[in-house]
């Protein structure tokens, strides 16, 4: 029988591509979104990529009953994967209060439903963010890195998760947990199906970038060119959101095939490569085609100057990697976004 999984906030931009990739390894799937970021026509992107529906229930992760009539309904779930959160770092500062219950409250209201139900293993979407800058002797950035003082709630509220997880693993001796560390996905499904919803204005580069070359912004900003990096440019690790997708289902895979060598394991998902805000540019323009208007402004605050994964332990212990190349990650982009604004 196919083994069923739990995908909280599975309509967002990552929870979907992992929905398809869940699906398409065979696993029966059942998203718990509440949409307060997502659309529910997602649903038939992955229908029409799958040739199948997950079933879908329209709930808060904070809503202790509505969850566990998620977990009553089906009774056959071995694991949950729990993308649900809200992830604007800028709206994490302005709005604090909500971050904290909405982050938080999710995971505790999930774990002790988890518990109540014997549903012993999770994967949790976790970031980079809780290493803030590393030092220059921890870049490439690997799991031993300590965690920086949050700079924003957001931020705070991974390493509270973190450490909720680590505390109820140590309580329950059953529970089995996989933190992936993301660092930033981007890039869309190659069906053009499903992609990145962002609300607004975006804050992150990409769907900046692919709003920009759709005609949508006058112009990309680049923030900041004094950085003390090659270009002067801000460096990251951009990691295509359909290999990310698949971590999931390795991690899932471990923890299911009881190969898990810790109660709790830490996995950094990146490639392994930095690339800059004007390396990312230049091979959007040579990926696409598209010229890209662009200027120089002064640095945004609470940036990170670089930071880079050091993905060997996903790549050994997980059997993982992200190796998409750059090029049809961003031609990825700009299909979505041309599928978006009905650009032929
Ligand atoms: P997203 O906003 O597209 O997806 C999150 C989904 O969760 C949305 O569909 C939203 O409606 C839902 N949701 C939020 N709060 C909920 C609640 N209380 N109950 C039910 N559903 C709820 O974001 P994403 O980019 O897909 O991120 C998924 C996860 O990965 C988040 O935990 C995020 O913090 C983490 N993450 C994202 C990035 C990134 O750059 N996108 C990087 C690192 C970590
Ligand atoms: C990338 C680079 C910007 C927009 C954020 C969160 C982090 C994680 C991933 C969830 C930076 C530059 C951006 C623009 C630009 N999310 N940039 N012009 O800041 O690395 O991380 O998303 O956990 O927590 O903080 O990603 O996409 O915002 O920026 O020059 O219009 O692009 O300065 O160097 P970031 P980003």
């Amino acid at each position: 029988m196919a083994k069923r999984i739990l995908v909280t906030g599975g309509a967002g931009y990552i929870g979907s591509h992992t929905v398809v990739e869940l699906m398409q390894q065979g696993y029966e799937v059942v998203v718990v979104d509440n949409l307060s970021n997502s659309n529910i026509n997602v649903l038939d992107g992955i229908a029409s990529i799958v040739g199948r529906r997950p079933d879908f229930v329209n709930a808060d992760c904070c809503d202790y009953v509505a969850i566990d009539n998620v977990f009553r309904s089906y009774t056959d779930l071995c694991g949950v994967i729990h993308f649900a959160a809200a992830k604007a770092v800028g709206e994490s500062v302005e709005k604090p209060l909500h971050y904290y219950r909405n982050n938080i409250h999710s995971l505790t209201t999930v774990l002790e439903l988890m518990q109540e139900h014997k549903v012993n293993h999770i994967v949790f979407s976790s970031s980079c963010t809780v290493y803030g800058q590393p030092d220059a002797d921890h870049l490439p950035v690997d799991e031993t890195a300590p965690r920086k003082k949050a700079l924003s709630p957001y931020g705070n509220t991974k390493q509270i998760n973190e450490d909720i997880i680590i505390d109820q693993a140590h309580a329950y001796d059953k529970l089995h947990a996989i933190i992936l560390r993301y660092f930033n996905p981007i890039g869309a499904h190659p069906s053009a199906l499903i992609g990145e919803l962002p609300n607004g204005i975006p804050n992150n580069l990409l769907p900046f970038v692919t709003q920009t070359a759709a005609g949508l912004r006058k112009e990309l900003r680049v923030f900041g060119n004094d950085y003390n990096t090659p270009d002067g440019s801000c460096i990251r690790d951009y990691i295509y959101v359909v290999d990310l997708a698949k971590a999931h289902v390795k991690a899932i895979e471990r923890m299911l095939s009881a190969k898990a060598e810790e109660q709790v394991e830490v996995f950094n998902l990146g490639t392994g490569r930095g690339l800059s805000v004007l390396e990312i540019i230049r091979e959007f323009e040579k990926a696409t085609g598209q010229k890209l208007p662009y200027t120089i402004v002064g640095r945004r605050e609470g940036d990170i100057e670089q930071v880079w994964a050091d993905p060997t332990k996903a790549n050994t212990i997980l059997g993982w990697k992200a190796d998409t190349p750059i090029h049809d990650v961003l031609l990825s982009a700009w299909n979505w976004e041309k599928h978006l604004r009905n650009i032929p």
